[in-house]
């Protein structure tokens, strides 16, 4: 049982003025009620001390006054392996995958460095307020099987499945489409749909697979309807140019995945910054998503996503930190950056819009909206309990936010420009502590 001030979201705010956006919900000083792992009921505290419901009078209180419980993050594409090269210096896509990223990768075949690798990830997810995420392992089968055995034992809702990748990469990074097709069909029944856990078809990108690769993917899903697809498209000017080489005959880079069926609602497309605008069509069609990297477009200098002609256009668009190349597993250090990368194109992001994105948004765009996103009775007790303020100037900055009068927004705003993971109090999954600020 846990109290606080409740911040969630029942609808999309879009792109509108933070005092008339849609589907904020702000509950003060609310108990948050949770059983085997779901949320029971979400009551006022003052209605539930005045009549206690049977049997909880005794349990614990969890007494988090004055700090802002919300939905756990959901990050839609985020590296495991990639932890080891974050914050590497001084080049774009093509020249980063070879000179950090590749031999990172190839030192997952080593099944105890897949496993330690993927404890270290997840337990980096979850103090970061992250509770749920689409991520890429490496090649190896065993990379992918680490991350689920771990999710799975922490109750996590994750969709992973094993980078398919046969050509332009390393020695020991290269799969073949046999292999890996059993590999992939393996993992689908010993993972898809196993308590929290999801597969995903996880092609790299269209220039480390051949046509042959690309195809067998797509039959793969076709053939499990339930498992999700991931992959990159539209990220760098050079990897495009690449990508219309090496397929010669696609309309565009985007069309290379579509022509194979690779497109549908489960797709999840990282980055997408360079697409047309019959690419847009085709993905709004398809109910797929992109997953908006904003610190990795920054920091490989991929280029500004249009945030707001997306919306426009109706297409889904989630948040994603995609370390290594973003600098953050904090889902607020990408909301910065996508707050930068919109005001460069003339649009503001407000702190209702952002946040919506990383928890109901996401959740709503992979399906699962019954399940996390929102503080609501009968979704999984997937949370994260936040300081408003840490360090003197995010205090001032705050107390000031209280004192003015000023709108909610203005303090929520200030938050997410100002706080990190150092504002994180704990992270629960399924009800479960799964992370604890130490220094408190
Ligand atoms: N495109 C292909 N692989 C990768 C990757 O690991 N990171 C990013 N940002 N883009 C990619
Ligand atoms: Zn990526």
């Amino acid at each position: 049982m846990l109290r606080g001030d409740l911040l969630d979201f029942t609808a999309d705010p879009g792109f509108h003025a933070p005092d008339a956006s849609p589907g904020v919900r702000w509950r003060e000083d609310h108990v948050v009620l949770i059983e085997a792992g779901r949320i029971l009921a979400v009551q006022p505290f003052a209605d539930f001390s005045a009549r206690v419901p049977e049997g909880w009078a005794s349990l614990p209180v969890q007494d988090h006054r004055g700090r802002l419980l919300m939905p756990g993050f959901i990050d839609t594409h985020v590296h495991c392996p990639q932890l080891d090269v974050i914050a590497s210096y001084g080049t774009e896509l093509l020249d980063w995958l070879n000179t950090y990223t590749f031999p990172a990768e190839r030192r997952y075949a080593d099944p105890a460095v897949s496993r330690d690798g993927a404890q270290r990830f997840l337990s980096a997810l979850w103090a970061h307020g992250t509770t749920s995420a689409v991520v890429f392992p490496t090649v190896h089968k065993v990379s992918a099987e680490a991350l689920f055995e771990t999710a799975h034992a922490a109750q996590m809702r994750l969709v992973t499945g094993k980078v398919l990748m046969n050509r332009f990469a390393p020695e020991g990074l290269l799969d073949d489409v046999d292999q890996a097709e059993r590999d992939c069909i393996d993992l689908i029944d010993r993972w898809h749909g196993q308590g929290r856990q999801a597969f995903a078809v996880t092609v790299r990108f269209a220039p480390t697979s051949t046509p042959e690769q690309l195809a067998m993917a797509g039959r793969l899903c076709a053939h499990y309807g339930g498992t999700y697809m991931q992959t990159h498209v539209a990220e760098n000017r050079d990897e495009i140019k690449w990508v219309m080489s090496l397929y010669p005959d696609a309309r565009s880079y985007l069309d290379v995945y579509d022509r194979d069926g690779l497109i549908g609602a489960r797709a999840v497309l990282a980055h997408g910054i360079w697409l047309d605008e019959r690419d847009r069509a085709v993905i709004r069609e398809h109910g797929a998503q992109i997953a908006h990297s904003p610190s990795s477009n920054l920091f490989l200098g991929s280029g500004l996503f249009d945030w707001a002609q997306a919306q426009r256009e109706g297409m889904k668009v989630s948040l994603a930190s995609d370390v290594g190349g973003g600098t953050s597993l904090s889902m607020q250090r990408n909301m910065q950056d996508a707050y930068k990368i919109q005001a460069l194109q003339g649009t503001r992001l407000t702190a209702w819009k952002a946040l919506y994105t990383a928890t109901l948004g996401a959740a709503e765009h992979l399906g699962l909206a019954h399940e996390m996103g929102r503080i609501e009775p009968g979704c999984m007790a997937d949370l994260a309990i936040w300081h408003w303020a840490q360090g003197p100037v995010a205090i001032h900055r705050d107390t000031l936010a209280q004192s003015s009068h000023g709108s909610l927004h203005e303090r929520v705003f200030a938050w997410m420009t100002l706080s990190d993971e150092r504002n994180l109090e704990a992270t629960l999954i399924a009800g479960q502590t799964v992370f604890q600020s130490p220094s408190r």
